[in-house]
Formats: C-alpha cells, sequence, structure tokens
C-alpha cells in the first residue's frame, strides 16, 4: 500500500466514496455532496500552498482503495481525516493507511490528529490501533492524537 496526491482524475472516486451514507453519517455535514462543489473543493486542495492535501492509498498494482486528507491549521499539529472505498471496508485497509497518514505527518515533524464522531466506532478502533490516543471530548466528538 502506498500514499500519492490525488490529482483531478480521482474526483469521481472520491465523490462516490464520500458519498455514501456511511461516510457522510461519519462527516459534520451529512447532506449529499453537489458535483460541481466538489470539483471546485479538489481543484483548491490541488493548488501548491494549499494547507490541506488529498492523498489516494494505492494497492501495490495500482489501484486505489482510499483517500485521505491531511490539513494543518495550528503549527505543530495536522489533522487526518479518511475514507475507504465503501465495498472494501472491515478489511484492514483503513488501518493500514491510517498508518501512512500518520507517519508522513510524523515525517514533517508534527503531531498527528483525528476527530471522530463517538458513535463512529470502527474509525475510533482504527485509529487507536495506530497509536492514537483519546485527548479531548466535545459534544459528540472524540480529538485523538499520536
Ligand atoms: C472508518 C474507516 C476508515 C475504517 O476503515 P476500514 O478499512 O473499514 O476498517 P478496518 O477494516 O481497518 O477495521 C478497523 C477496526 O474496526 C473493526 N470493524 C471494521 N468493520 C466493522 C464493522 N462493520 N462493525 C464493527 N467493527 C468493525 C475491525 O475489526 C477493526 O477493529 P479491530 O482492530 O479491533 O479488529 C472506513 O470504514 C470508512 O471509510 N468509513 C466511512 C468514513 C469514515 O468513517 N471515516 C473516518 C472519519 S475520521
Amino acid at each position: 500500500m502506498k500514499l500519492r496526491e490525488a490529482t483531478r482524475e480521482d474526483a469521481a472516486l472520491i465523490f462516490d466514496w464520500r458519498n455514501d451514507e456511511a461516510s457522510r453519517k461519519a462527516s459534520g455535514s451529512s447532506d449529499p455532496l453537489d458535483w460541481l462543489e466538489h470539483c471546485e473543493w479538489l481543484e483548491s486542495r490541488l493548488e501548491t500552498f494549499s494547507s490541506e492535501k488529498v492523498y489516494m492509498a494505492e494497492e501495490r498494482d495500482g489501484h486505489p482503495v482510499a483517500y485521505g486528507r491531511i490539513w494543518h491549521k495550528a503549527r505543530n499539529t495536522a489533522t487526518i481525516s479518511i475514507c475507504v472505498n465503501p465495498e472494501l471496508r472491515g478489511n484492514g485497509i483503513g488501518t493500514q493507511v491510517i498508518g501512512l497518514l500518520r507517519d508522513k505527518i510524523h515525517e514533517g515533524k508534527r503531531t498527528p490528529i483525528a476527530i471522530i464522531k463517538d458513535t463512529n466506532v470502527v474509525s475510533q478502533k482504527a485509529f487507536i490501533k495506530n497509536g492514537f490516543k483519546l485527548s479531548k471530548q466535545r459534544l459528540g466528538w472524540l480529538e485523538f492524537r499520536a
């Protein structure tokens, strides 16, 4: 498994995976995505100086299986979000990809953060397996750090 930066050509895959019901439930806004807004959203993340980057996780054969986002708000931290192809969930892919995203952030000498709904137990398990520890609890959301 490896990460590469997302491109415009990944827009449709990301759109489909993010529009899946469980993905929408996991997110702050659970409305279905609008295609044009999604393309604008991705376009802005592809800019060199964007504070948020989107990565595709690919199997050895180059087949994309998940995407991850990393964004920087504070100087010493970086926040991770992840979405696995809905057809491939529950096979350990999320756990693997979170490890790659965490390592990327550690390489940049920042602390990785994940902000997860308290109801999203699968995601919490996948982050905890990668060394993330609960750091804050607020209004239905849990913050983990590694
Ligand atoms: C959350 C998500 C990234 C996890 O990735 P995944 O590949 O499905 O999860 P994994 O197979 O790595 O499993 C992670 C853990 O959850 C458990 N799990 C997986 N599917 C499960 C299910 N349907 N019910 C209960 N437990 C489940 C696994 O057993 C594993 O726990 P373990 O380590 O104790 O065995 C993925 O399901 C996803 O994209 N969900 C929608 C978007 C989302 O919630 N993103 C996270 C927001 S930060």
